[in-house]
C-alpha cells in the first residue's frame, strides 16, 4: 500500500469555514423550496392541524397573503391542497372537477393576486370520496383504475382552466400522466406542465397529511397498498418513473424523502428528468415534536435533511418547512 500520510491530511480542506464553503458540493437555495398550502372554505380564517404544529389551513384570501409573502422571499413554488366540505365527498369525486370548487377558485385568486406565484395543484380523488381513498371503488370495494383515470382528466383539465402551472397527479393510478397529457394537448394547454407523483410509496409517514385534508377518518384503517407502492422494492420505482416520462412527465416526484434517498439517487444516475423530492407531513411532526422536547436543535437537523435530499439527487423539494427554511438562509 502507498503511504498517503502525511502527504495527505483530509483535514486541510476542513480547516476554515471559507474553506469548507469553497469546497461544498451542494447549495440549497430558497428556490430549490416548494411550500404546501392547505386551503379550507371561508373567509379570514386561519386553522391550526394539531398533528402538524405551525402548519394551517388557510382560507382563500389567508392562503393569497401567505403566498404574497413567500414568492417575495423567493420560494420555488406552492402546492395547493383542499380541505373539502363533508357534504361534498361522493364515491365519484365530482366535486374534484367542479370548476367553481374550492381549489379552482383558490388557484384563480391566487394567480389573480399574486401571478408571479408558481402553482402546483395535486390531482387525486382523496380530498373528495367518502371512503378516503385516491379511486373509485367498485361495488366490492376494488380500486377501478380506468373510471379513476377518466375523473382524473376532468380533475386536471379544469385545474389548468383555472391556471394552475403544474399538475401534479399523486393518485398512482397506472396510465393517469399519458391521459392527463393528452387532454391537457387537446384543449391547447400546451405550456400546462406535469409533475407526476412517479415514485410515491404506500408509507406510514403520511398521517398528519391525511389529518390536514380531512380524510383520516373516511379512510380508516384501509391502506393504499394496491395503488401505492411497497416500500420494500426499488426495480418498481425505476419503470414508474420511465413510463411517466414517456407519458409526457415534465418532472418526477419521489415520496417520502429521507427514507428514501437511495431511490432518488437511483433514479438521478439512470434517467434525466428533474427529480422532486416530498418531504413529508410525518417527516415534519416527527421533526417538529423533537425540537419542541428541546432533543435536537430544529433549524439544524432540517437544514442538515434539506441538505441531504439535495445531495442525494432533488432538483426540488417539497417540505413544510419551506418557509422557515427561507427564513433561516437569510
Ligand atoms: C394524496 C396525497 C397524500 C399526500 C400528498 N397527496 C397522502 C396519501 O397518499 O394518503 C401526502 C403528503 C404528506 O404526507 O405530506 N393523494
Amino acid at each position: 500500500m502507498k503511504k498517503s500520510f502525511p502527504n495527505i491530511r483530509m483535514r486541510r480542506l476542513r480547516s476554515t469555514s471559507g474553506i469548507r464553503k469553497l469546497v461544498r458540493e451542494t447549495n440549497l437555495c430558497g428556490s430549490d423550496l416548494i411550500q404546501p398550502i392547505f386551503i379550507t372554505e371561508g373567509k379570514n380564517k386561519i386553522q391550526k392541524i394539531s398533528s402538524m404544529p405551525g402548519i394551517n389551513r388557510y382560507s382563500i384570501d389567508m392562503a393569497v397573503k401567505e403566498i404574497r409573502v413567500l414568492t417575495k422571499n423567493g420560494i420555488g413554488a406552492v402546492a395547493l391542497f383542499p380541505q373539502i366540505n363533508r357534504r361534498k365527498k361522493s364515491n365519484q369525486a365530482s366535486e374534484a372537477y367542479n370548476d367553481d370548487g374550492l381549489i379552482q377558485r383558490a388557484i384563480r385568486e391566487i394567480k389573480k393576486k399574486v401571478p408571479k406565484s408558481t402553482i402546483i395543484s395535486d390531482v387525486a380523488l382523496d380530498p373528495y370520496t367518502t371512503h378516503g381513498q385516491d379511486g373509485i371503488l367498485s361495488k366490492k370495494g376494488k380500486i377501478l383504475n380506468d373510471e379513476t383515470v377518466e375523473v382524473l382528466t376532468k380533475q386536471a383539465l379544469s385545474h389548468a382552466k383555472s391556471g394552475a402551472d403544474i399538475i401534479a397527479p399523486s393518485d398512482m393510478m397506472d396510465g393517469r400522466v399519458l391521459k392527463i397529457r393528452e387532454i391537457l394537448e387537446r384543449n391547447k394547454f400546451v405550456d400546462t406542465m406535469i409533475l407526476a407523483y412517479s415514485a410515491k410509496y404506500s408509507s406510514n409517514f403520511y398521517g398528519p397529511f391525511r389529518d390536514a385534508v380531512g380524510s383520516i377518518k373516511s379512510l380508516g384503517t384501509k391502506s393504499k397498498d394496491s395503488y401505492q407502492m411497497d416500500y420494500a422494492n426499488t426495480g418498481d420505482a425505476l419503470r414508474e418513473v420511465e413510463l411517466d416520462i414517456n407519458e409526457g412527465a415534465d418532472f418526477v416526484m419521489i415520496k417520502p424523502g429521507l427514507p428514501y434517498l437511495d431511490i432518488v439517487q437511483r433514479i438521478k444516475e439512470k434517467l434525466n428528468i428533474p427529480i422532486f423530492v416530498y418531504q413529508v407531513s410525518g417527516e415534519y411532526s416527527m421533526m417538529k415534536a423533537v425540537s419542541q422536547k428541546g432533543w435536537l436543535n430544529e433549524k439544524k437537523i432540517v437544514m442538515e435533511t434539506l441538505a441531504c435530499i439535495k445531495r442525494a439527487g432533488a432538483t426540488a423539494i417539497i417540505t413544510y418547512y419551506a418557509k422557515e427554511a427561507l427564513k433561516w438562509m437569510k
